[in-house]
Formats: structure tokens, C-alpha cells, sequence
């Protein structure tokens, strides 16, 4: 009987196609008498005694009709010597106590029995839970010979293989899906040297033609007396990665789309700067000689209008000195004729000579000579919004800004203040600093933002000069 309770545990699943993949159930069949065990053994027990019982009464019966008793007398009367006939006693007791042996041994056997088939169960039970791990998983799962050929697959890795069933699987080597077969080949070989593979990114070449991106873990599990296997772990990230190629594609384009955007508006303040310069700036500097003339001319003769012309003349000066902050703003000349270092140091001296109370450092280091358009007026307009911002809301005594071309391919620009901080997490509505983060990101570059109250700002921005797209 207990030949039948081998743990004979087989999975089978069932599903027709893709898409009842999540209907999937699994069937476990036992070949494991669990429950019925018992009554089964106590019954031929039953029968056993039964048989017992029936010999003992045959027997009697068998005695009582051929005088066997006074037969046996009869027979070993001759051998009362050796007390011959004291062994029908003698045979009964050991009849007895074999039948209690025998009562022992079956209630040992029952409590080993039992004690068995409950292990078996817990270990049913336990197997039952890991299959379904297994099986139920979201993401592939599968087993498969050293050399790649398919063992077992759950209905995940069934869907990112391309395969209909389960059953179609195990024709296949894992190697077939690989989309470069010379992957395949080196992971192979790591394979046998034991490595544990975590691959981020394997391209797949599902057997519907469709290419699958995933993560990938495979190892090699050696089993004491047994063929090494590869437990094979894929997580389909091909939508994942397709959306993140779309976000990379829209940020490229919203980048270039930026970059181009600042261009066209430094071009456009460019010519407004120089249209205020070539038009206003002349017309005020007409209206201003003439003024002075007309006051001239009126000196001692009309004094009224000697004095509304020296008003024109003095508001005509006010005038274009507005102007011409406005064009500064617009178009830092400076730029365009002293280069980047010298531009930014004379917009230090201008905020030096406008404050009182604050020092200013300046530092430039490197080559700053020959950065192209877009770099030198993302730099200066950075500089520009620092130290605008420095001195509207940081009631600071030291500014230093550094400006340093670091090799060949970047630039780094740092403002730095000790005045009153401000809280990085407080919600703030200005535009400049988020203006700032846009010209900085448009080129490719990163932006640090580093302050507490009372403990100054420093601004960082790192602008790449070469490998923009
Ligand atoms: N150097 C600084 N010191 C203290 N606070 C600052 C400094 N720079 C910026 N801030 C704070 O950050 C806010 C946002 O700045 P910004 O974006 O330039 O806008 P705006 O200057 O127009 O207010 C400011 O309102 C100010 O509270
Ligand atoms: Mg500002």
C-alpha cells in the first residue's frame, strides 16, 4: 500500500490561446491516498482479523469433530518423557503473544503513517504554492537546459516569447529569441563559467516576429546528482522603453525647439537695441542740441524760454540715459565688443558702482574667448539675473561670481551671496530663477540651486560646449 504514496505531484495547465492567458488554472494531480489511507488499512485489518477468527473456529470445529485433543493424547502418551504434551499450552501463549506483536506493530505502522502522509501533504502543499509563484508571476519565468533549451515557461514568459502554449516552448532554445545571437553566445559562456547574469536591457525577437525589450536575469543552478538548469527571469519593459524613447525624442525636440526660440529672441532684442540706438538715441540727441542751442539763443533775452530749454535739455538727458539702460538690457554691447570675461566684468562694475556697502569679486578662468552664441549669452543673462536678484532680495555685503572653462567641454558658472537665504522649498512665483533653469536646460546644461535662510544663495550652472544635440 504504501508503494502507491510516492509523491507522483504533476502540474498541468490549461489555456488554448494568448488570450486566456488569465484564465489560466492549474491542475495538481495527487497520486497520494492522503485521505483515505486510513479506512483503506483499517479494513483489511477487519478482514485479516476476520480470518483469524474463522481458522480459530474451524479449527475448534475441525477439533471438536475428530476428537483431536484425545487424538493428540493418544499420540504423545509414548512421549510423556519429554513433556510432549504440554506444548499445545505452550503453542497457544505464543499464539497470543504474536497476535499482541502483531497489535503493536500495526499501531506503530498507523502512527508512522500518519506522521508521513501529513509531511507529504505539507510538502504537496508547499510545492503547490511555489508552482503557482511560479506560474502566476506577471513576469516571465522559465527553466531551461545549460544550453538553452526550454524546460518549462509560465504563461508571462509564453507572451513574451511570441508562443501560443506552454507546450510550443519546450521545442524551443532560449537562444532563438535572442536578437543578437552573439549575445547569446557570450551569455552562454558566463553561464557555464556559473555567473549570475543581470542584463538591464536584451532585445528579444519574440517567434511572432514582434522585438520585446527586457530585464533579464538568468543563472545557472547546479543540482547535487542532477543536470545543471537556467532559471531564466525576463520583466517586458517594451512599452516602458518605448515611452521613454518618445520622452527623449520630445525633450530632444523641445530642447532644439528652446534653443532656437533664445536666438530668435536675443536676434529680436538685438535689433531692437539697435533701432532705439539708431532712431530714438538720435532723435533724443537732436532734440537735446536743440534744446541747448535754443537755450543759447535765449540766454538774457527770453528767460522763460531759456528755462523750459534747459528742462527739455535736462529731460531729453534723462531720457536717453533710460534708453540706454534699456538697450543695455536689451543687448549688452559689451558683449558683442569685449567678449564674454570682459562683459561680465563690466556688468560687476556697473552693480559695484550702483551699491554701497557690498563688495563684489570677480574671477574668470580659462578660455572664454571662443564660446559659441547661445553659451555666452546664456552666461551673461545667468550673471545678469544673479546679481539683479542679489541685490533685490538679498541684502547681501559680499558677491562673488567665478565664471571657469573647465577642459575643452564645459563651462561652469557660479554667483554666490552671503545675504539673508531663501527657503528652497517655499513656493515662489518669479519668473527669473525658472527662466534661468529653461536657457541653462535648453543647451543641455544643469542648474543648482544651493541656499538656507540666512545663509546666502549660490547658483551653479553647468553649460556642456560640446556633444549638444
Ligand atoms: N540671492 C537671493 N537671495 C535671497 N532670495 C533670493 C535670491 N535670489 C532669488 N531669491 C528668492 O527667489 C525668488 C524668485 O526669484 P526670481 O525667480 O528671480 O524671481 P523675482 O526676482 O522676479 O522675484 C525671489 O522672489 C526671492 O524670494
Ligand atoms: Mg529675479
Amino acid at each position: 500500500m504504501l508503494g502507491r504514496q510516492g509523491l507522483g505531484m504533476h502540474g498541468r495547465w490549461r489555456g488554448n490561446d494568448l488570450h486566456s492567458l488569465g484564465s489560466w488554472t492549474m491542475e495538481t494531480h495527487l497520486a497520494l491516498p492522503v485521505t483515505s489511507a486510513a479506512p483503506a488499512h483499517r479494513g483489511q485489518v477487519s478482514r485479516d482479523l476476520l480470518i483469524v477468527a474463522s481458522v480459530t473456529v474451524a479449527m475448534f470445529l475441525f477439533s471438536v469433530t475428530f476428537e483431536l485433543r484425545e487424538w493428540l493424547t493418544e499420540v504423545t502418551h509414548p512421549l510423556e518423557l519429554y513433556q510432549i504434551d504440554e506444548l499445545p499450552l505452550t503453542f497457544a501463549a505464543l499464539s497470543l503473544s504474536l497476535a499482541w506483536f502483531a497489535w503493536r506493530r500495526w499501531r506503530q505502522a498507523e502512527v508512522e503513517l500518519r506522521l508521513r502522509i501529513t509531511a507529504q501533504r505539507a510538502l504537496v502543499e508547499r510545492e503547490t504554492q511555489y508552482r503557482a509563484l511560479f506560474m502566476e508571476n506577471l513576469a516571465g519565468n522559465a527553466l531551461a537546459t545549460l544550453d538553452g533549451a526550454l524546460l518549462l515557461c509560465n504563461p508571462a514568459m509564453v507572451q513574451i516569447l511570441g508562443l501560443r502554449t506552454g507546450e510550443e516552448a519546450l521545442s524551443r532554445n532560449l537562444g532563438d529569441f535572442y536578437a543578437d545571437p552573439e549575445a547569446w553566445v557570450q551569455h552562454r559562456e558566463a553561464l557555464a563559467q556559473g555567473e549570475k547574469l543581470d542584463i538591464p536591457l536584451l532585445e528579444l525577437r519574440s517567434a511572432n516576429g514582434r522585438s520585446a525589450k527586457v530585464i533579464a536575469r538568468i543563472l545557472a543552478r547546479p543540482a547535487p546528482g542532477k543536470v545543471t538548469e537556467l532559471q531564466v527571469y525576463f520583466a517586458d519593459i517594451t512599452e516602458l522603453h518605448l515611452t521613454q524613447k518618445e520622452l527623449a525624442d520630445t525633450l530632444r525636440e523641445n530642447r532644439l525647439l528652446s534653443q532656437e526660440y533664445l536666438l530668435v529672441q536675443e536676434e529680436e532684442r538685438r535689433n531692437l537695441a539697435r533701432e532705439m540706438h539708431d532712431e530714438l538715441g538720435q532723435c533724443l540727441n537732436a532734440i537735446k542740441l536743440d534744446a541747448v542751442s535754443i537755450c543759447a539763443l535765449s540766454k538774457g533775452v527770453h528767460p522763460e524760454i531759456e528755462r523750459s530749454a534747459a528742462a527739455v535739455v535736462e529731460i531729453s538727458s534723462h531720457v536717453y540715459a533710460v534708453v540706454r539702460g534699456m538697450m543695455q538690457r536689451l543687448r549688452p554691447a559689451a558683449l558683442d565688443g569685449l567678449g564674454l570675461r570682459d562683459a561680465v566684468s563690466d556688468l560687476v562694475d556697473q552693480w559695484r558702482r550702483r551699491t554701497t556697502g557690498v563688495s563684489y569679486g570677480f574671477e574668470a578662468d580659462g578660455d572664454l574667448s571662443e564660446l559659441d552664441e547661445l553659451t555666452n549669452i546664456t552666461v551673461y543673462r545667468l550673471a545678469q539675473e544673479c546679481l539683479t536678484n542679489v541685490a533685490k532680495h538679498a541684502r547681501a555685503t559680499h558677491v562673488y561670481v567665478g565664471i571657469t572653462r573647465s577642459g575643452p567641454s564645459q563651462v561652469r558658472v557660479s554667483v554666490r551671496d552671503n545675504g539673508c537665504g531663501m527657503d528652497l522649498n517655499a513656493k515662489r512665483n518669479g519668473l527669473g530663477l525658472v527662466g534661468l533653469r529653461e536657457r541653462v536646460e535648453a543647451l543641455q546644461g544643469r542648474l543648482e540651486l544651493s541656499a538656507a535662510l540666512g545663509a546666502g544663495v549660490h547658483v551653479t550652472a553647468w553649460l556642456p560646449l560640446t556633444g549638444r544635440d
